[in-house]
């Protein structure tokens, strides 16, 4: 699919140097008057609080590195950021947190279990060794697809062209809201959907197709989202939705998790 010479250029751009944010980015429509009340810029009041106290939460974060050889992968911008942040906001909610990370830069949060992998499929069994939990929440940009067969040594440069066969990677999101919530324990399951366009019809068909309790969606593109410190998310769950604006992504987790905490109680 790809001549070698375009992934040489891809890995040896990675990861990427940080953008300026782009002060244009377009915003996103209105919240719901449900939620508008609550989540604006300010801080959340019951994030100090233990709105998840005694739960049990995975969260799923960075990006996966599938091999094309031993010096050379396919991977994405993501910085991990968010879900490191989800990871410490849910700590303060009081919560035992188990964060399965693909390659980032970043350090553990305090009192956050971390779990290192490289791979989609490292990453779908770790997740599932973790299996039950009560919430799952899945912010890593997971590699679609894999190398049908990695190469066992490094691929030297000879045919002008070079076909790369990949196959598609385990949906581990899918996996996890596919449990039987009556004989495998089924956790409440939030997904994320990074979009360049339409976002909440994207994220809308990702809510039902995938069975999610929850989506938190963010258009993604030049200087936006992936690999910046801040961000703005529109979460939808069925039946509902919220507009969290733009704000550093530390803020942002702590109102996610208050958001989650309370969808929670409410089906309980
Ligand atoms: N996800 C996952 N396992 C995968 C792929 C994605 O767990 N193999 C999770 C991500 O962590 C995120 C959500 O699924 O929470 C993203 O959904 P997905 O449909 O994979 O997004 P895209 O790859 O952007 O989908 P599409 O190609 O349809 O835009």
């Amino acid at each position: 699919l790809e001549p070698l010479e375009l992934v040489d250029q891809l890995v040896r751009h990675m990861p990427p140097s940080p953008r300026p944010s782009d002060p244009s980015s377009p915003s996103l429509p209105a919240s719901m008057p449900e939620a508008s009340s609550r989540f604006g810029p300010r801080e959340p009041a019951g994030s100090g609080g233990r709105a998840l106290a005694g739960q049990k939460v995975v969260i799923t974060a960075g990006p996966t590195r599938e091999a094309i050889d031993p010096v050379r992968f396919i991977s994405n911008r993501s910085s991990g950021r968010m879900g490191y942040a989800l990871a410490e906001a849910a700590c303060e909610a009081g919560a035992e947190v188990v964060l399965i990370s693909g390659p980032t830069a970043l350090p553990a949060p305090k009192g956050v279990t971390r779990i290192d992998v490289e791979t989609a499929l490292q990453m779908r069994a770790a997740v599932l060794e973790q299996m039950p939990c009560d919430l799952f929440i899945a912010t890593a940009a997971v590699a679609d697809y894999r190398a049908a067969e990695p190469a066992p040594g490094k691929i030297k440069k000879s045919a002008d062209e070079l076909e790369l066969r990949l196959v598609k990677n385990p949906d581990i999101l899918s996996e996890v809201a596919s449990r039987d919530p009556h004989t495998e324990g089924r956790p409440f399951t939030v997904g994320f959907a990074a979009e360049t366009d339409h976002v909440l019809e994207h994220a809308r068909d990702k809510l039902v197709r995938k069975r999610l309790d929850m989506i938190a969606a963010n258009r993604v593109g030049e200087g936006l989202a992936f690999d910046q410190p801040d961000n703005a998310l529109t979460v939808l769950w069925p039946g509902g939705q919220a507009e969290l604006p733009k704000a550093d992504k530390r803020l942002l987790a702590r109102q996610l998790i208050e958001l989650i905490a309370q969808r929670i109680d409410q089906r309980a």
